[in-house]
């Protein structure tokens, strides 16, 4: 049978390639959007994060979800540091949630208050890609809109406490193969994956909605 981590993977590859040829991402990466859509994409990004990462005290101290809880991996301050570069010093002042985000960061809250196995699937769905994808888009951004490399602006994409991202990668899939679990609660596991995806896409399509390339 296969392991946890490659059911995970498996299970959500095709939802996988819709984030990443979603009309927002695809614009992204062609290099087609202003840098506001990326600030606003940021912004996002800040109340999923804030969602994840209030509830990772708590998470540490559970027998499942403690685990995966490394604080090398936080991006909270990071994306505030991006924000205040994108938005200037007073960002939080009109920063705002689209109503898609907004259902993203409370799913992500229930999971942390109470289900830690189904918080593991947000935590991988995004800590995980943006170790992966997350690179390719950084790289694109310093090169679309002139960040700074690896500077302000991009330093959510940035883990500077992780030098080598390939094996951390590794042990996070050998964490997930020891998830203390039965087979039905690893098939939640997979299926809250899948919801973490099409949330995701779901803030994709609000992005795309306000970001149109042509009418
Ligand atoms: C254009 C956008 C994206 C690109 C180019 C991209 C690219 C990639 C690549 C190349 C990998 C493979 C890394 C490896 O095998 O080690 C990867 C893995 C991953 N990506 Fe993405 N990605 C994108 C968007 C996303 C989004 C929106 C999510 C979810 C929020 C996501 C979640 C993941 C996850 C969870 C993995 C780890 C899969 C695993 O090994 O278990 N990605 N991505």
């Amino acid at each position: 049978m296969d392991s946890f981590s490659t059911l995970i993977r498996t299970a959500s590859h095709e939802q996988h390639m819709e984030a990443e040829t979603s009309t927002f991402m695809s614009d992204l990466l062609g290099g087609r959007l202003g840098v506001d859509a990326y600030a606003r994409y940021t912004e996002q990004l800040w109340f999923v994060y804030e969602a994840l990462e209030t509830g990772a005290e708590k998470s540490a101290a559970d027998p499942v979800a403690g685990p995966f809880i490394r604080p090398e991996l936080f991006r909270l301050r990071a994306l505030e540091r991006d924000l205040a570069h994108l938005r200037g010093p007073e960002w939080r002042a009109n920063l705002s949630a689209f109503p898609a985000t907004q259902a993203y960061a409370d799913r992500v809250r229930v999971c942390a208050e109470s289900w830690p196995a189904g918080y593991i699937a947000h935590h991988y769905t995004r800590y995980l890609g943006d170790l992966s994808g997350g690179q390719i888009i950084r790289d694109k951004a310093e090169k679309t809109w002139g960040f700074e490399k690896k500077g302000d602006g991009v330093r959510f994409y940035v883990f500077e406490e992780i030098s080598n991202p390939a094996a951390f990668k590794r042990s996070y899939r050998e964490l997930l193969d020891a998830v203390d679990a039965d087979d039905l609660e690893k098939q939640r596991i997979v299926a809250e994956c899948k919801r973490a995806f099409a949330l995701n896409t779901g803030v994709f399509r609000a992005l795309g909605e306000e970001f149109p390339l042509s009418a």
